[in-house]
């Protein structure tokens, strides 16, 4: 069975006090709710101290980037090594570093190659922008990004999909549950292509794109959709809280 997972994408927001105030206030209600991994992603100098936060409770922590290399002169990187000391799960190729920073599929390949490694398991982000989607191109899109995603790496033990369309994020134009099913069925059918019928049974994928707690129950209705990953609306305690609930509640008994 496939646990459900939210996962909170903090991105570049918080400062240190601001990262303790949050853990703080979403600590004690997350504790209360079982059978779903909850994942808090604080910026990086947040890590250690969250760490320490939510010692002896059942939060989870990532972190939302790494570099590739071990260690060495890569000024201002955060390595795979420094990551495993501190955190579980690493998101891997989101769209915002794609776009941003100029990562390539050869990019995101050796960051999950780095992350597996040692351990860490990634989340990987993948999905089509708007105009792809317009020219329904989301099919080979997401083909394409999953191959040189995974391209030579044989066991993907840890490893979480989200499924997040480039012009869901952040826009308050979240994807139906429907659409999302779709292209799950597309991942599905891709890994089981790359691995296995049994890699693809096993492997959990979530939804992320302008998910709030108004939304949430229409994706994990759908037996395809494990959890969500959860950028602004896992900012404010009370609505991550009740994202991670519905989670819980409507996902008691659904399977793929
Ligand atoms: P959003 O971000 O929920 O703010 O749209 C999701 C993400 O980027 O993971």
């Amino acid at each position: 069975m496939r646990v459900p997972m939210i996962a909170g994408n903090w991105k570049m927001n918080t400062t240190v006090g601001e990262a303790t105030e949050l853990v703080k206030a979403m600590r004690a209600g997350l504790d209360q709710i079982a059978n779903v991994d909850k994942v808090i992603c604080p910026p990086f100098i947040s890590l250690a101290v969250v760490k320490e936060l939510i010692r002896g409770s059942s939060i989870r922590l990532g972190a939302q980037n790494l570099y590739f290399e071990e260690k060495g002169a890569y000024t201002g990187e955060i390595s795979p090594l420094m990551l495993a000391d501190l955190c579980e799960f690493v998101i891997i190729g989101h769209s915002e570093r794609r776009q941003y920073f100029n990562e390539t599929g050869e990019i995101v390949n050796k960051k999950l190659r780095a992350a597996l490694k040692v351990g860490l398991k990634p989340i990987l982000c993948i999905g089509e922008k708007l105009e792809e989607n317009e020219a329904r191109r989301t099919e080979e899109v997401v083909t394409e990004q999953l191959e040189s995603s995974l391209a030579g790496i044989d066991s993907l033990d840890g490893l979480i999909i989200a499924y997040e369309p480039v012009w869901a994020i952040g826009t308050g134009k979240a994807a139906t549950g429907r659409q999302v099913s779709e292209t799950i069925g597309l991942i599905l059918y891709n890994i089981a292509q790359l691995y296995d019928e049994e890699v693809a049974q096993q492997m959990r994928i979530l939804y992320g794109g302008s998910v709030t707690a108004d939304n949430i129950a229409e994706f994990v209705q759908q037996s395809e959709i494990d959890g969500a990953l959860v950028g602004g609306a896992s900012l404010k305690a009370n609505e991550f809280l009740s994202i991670v609930r519905q989670t819980s509640e409507i996902k008691g008994h659904l399977s793929r």
